[in-house]
């Protein structure tokens, strides 16, 4: 089975213009509308929601033709006005890309190829917990796989400008700072303190409580690490997108049942050589953004050799009202 390393094949380029008509290519879950969700919603055309607009079935294979029009409709329209646009289809066939070629090439955008492609028997995995009108057979996936692998060495000579991958992309940032505006439109909320009661939330698990914390932009870059004991022994997982990862660990009070938190490996807050892992509290998606933005320093940050930075009296003066229960349970030294 061919699970060629593509990127190692040519020089590496990052290169995404602004405006540029961004084409994902890959075959049905490499994780392409995952990417495209990085960007605002208005900017992604995505073939499956033309074809739920124009039949009410994004699975309806019959509505391809149409909805085909009507994504290349709003496509001209957008280039027309020089607006950064992302193409969320397979995009695996030559002449399906000569369409998209010919409208970046009408309106003088730049046409970026942006390749998803993880391995064949991962897309193929994940048809199985989808529901039967969205999965799509196992050997149309392989097609499509190899489609893509046979594809990558000419789409320069096809007409885009830039070819890249997007194990090599930067788009954890936009994605966070995305999911934080929608958190704090949707509580009128600064996200800084916690949500009040959230770590006496009962005992919820898994997926639910990251979605419940994270929100559900973050949910598909989860992952449980099995038997991590870097946070020794407590549940460990990542958020992962191309080249950026974030590894947190979900802590449990062991005194206040139901309580929980989730606590992110920074560096330590207190000796910049030391390699030893430190743990911040994170109580939101706008927690994660500030710390994969930001250089500042949580001040519950604690290194597991180092401990924490001198807090005196900060349990009488500092700025949080929901009560100790509220801190991250500190990870056991
Ligand atoms: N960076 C990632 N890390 C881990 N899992 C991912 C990642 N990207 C996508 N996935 C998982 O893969 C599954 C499929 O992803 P997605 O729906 O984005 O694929 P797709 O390429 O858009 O598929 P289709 O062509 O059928 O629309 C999702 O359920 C998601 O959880
Ligand atoms: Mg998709
Ligand atoms: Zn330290």
């Amino acid at each position: 089975m061919n699970t060629v390393c593509l990127d190692r094949a040519l020089p590496v380029d990052t290169t995404i213009p602004d405006p540029s008509l961004v084409c994902l290519i890959g075959p049905a879950g490499s994780g392409k509308s995952t990417w495209a969700s990085t960007w605002p919603d208005t900017q992604v055309l995505e073939l499956d929601r033309f074809r739920a607009l124009v039949s009410d079935d994004a699975g309806c294979q019959e509505a391809t033709g149409d909805a085909a029009a009507a994504l290349q409709a709003v496509l001209k329209a957008r280039l027309a006005r020089r607006k950064m646009t992302i193409v969320d289809a397979t995009n695996t066939e030559k002449a399906v890309r000569a369409d998209l070629l010919q409208a970046a090439r009408d309106h003088g955008v730049p046409a970026v190829a942006f390749l998803v492609c993880a391995p064949v028997d991962v897309c193929i995995a994940r048809q199985a917990g989808r529901s039967p009108a969205r999965a799509v057979p196992e050997d149309v996936v392989r097609r499509q796989h190899a489609d893509t692998i046979a594809a990558f060495p000419h789409l320069r000579d096809e007409g885009f400008a830039h070819v890249v991958f997007a194990d090599t992309i930067h788009r954890l940032e936009p994605l966070l700072r995305r999911a934080s505006a929608t958190r704090r439109a949707e509580l009128g909320w600064n996200g800084g303190g916690g949500l009040p009661g959230l770590r006496r939330a009962g005992c919820l698990l898994g997926l639910l409580t990251v979605r419940r914390v994270f929100g559900s932009e973050v949910l598909p870059l989860w992952r449980w690490r099995a038997d991590s004991q870097l946070a020794g022994g407590d549940r460990v997982g990542e958020i992962r997108l191309g080249p950026d990862r974030m590894v947190l660990a979900l802590r449990t009070s062991s005194e206040d049942v139901g309580a929980f938190g989730f606590d992110l490996l920074v560096g330590c807050p207190v000796d910049d050589g030391c390699v030893a892992p430190a743990w911040a509290p994170v109580f939101s998606v706008c927690d994660l953004l500030a710390a994969h933005t930001t250089a500042i320093v949580h001040p519950d940050t604690v290194c597991t050799v180092h401990g924490g930075p001198d807090r005196t009296g900060c349990d009488q003066g500092g700025d949080h009202t929901d009560g100790d229960e509220t801190h991250a349970p500190r990870p056991r030294l």
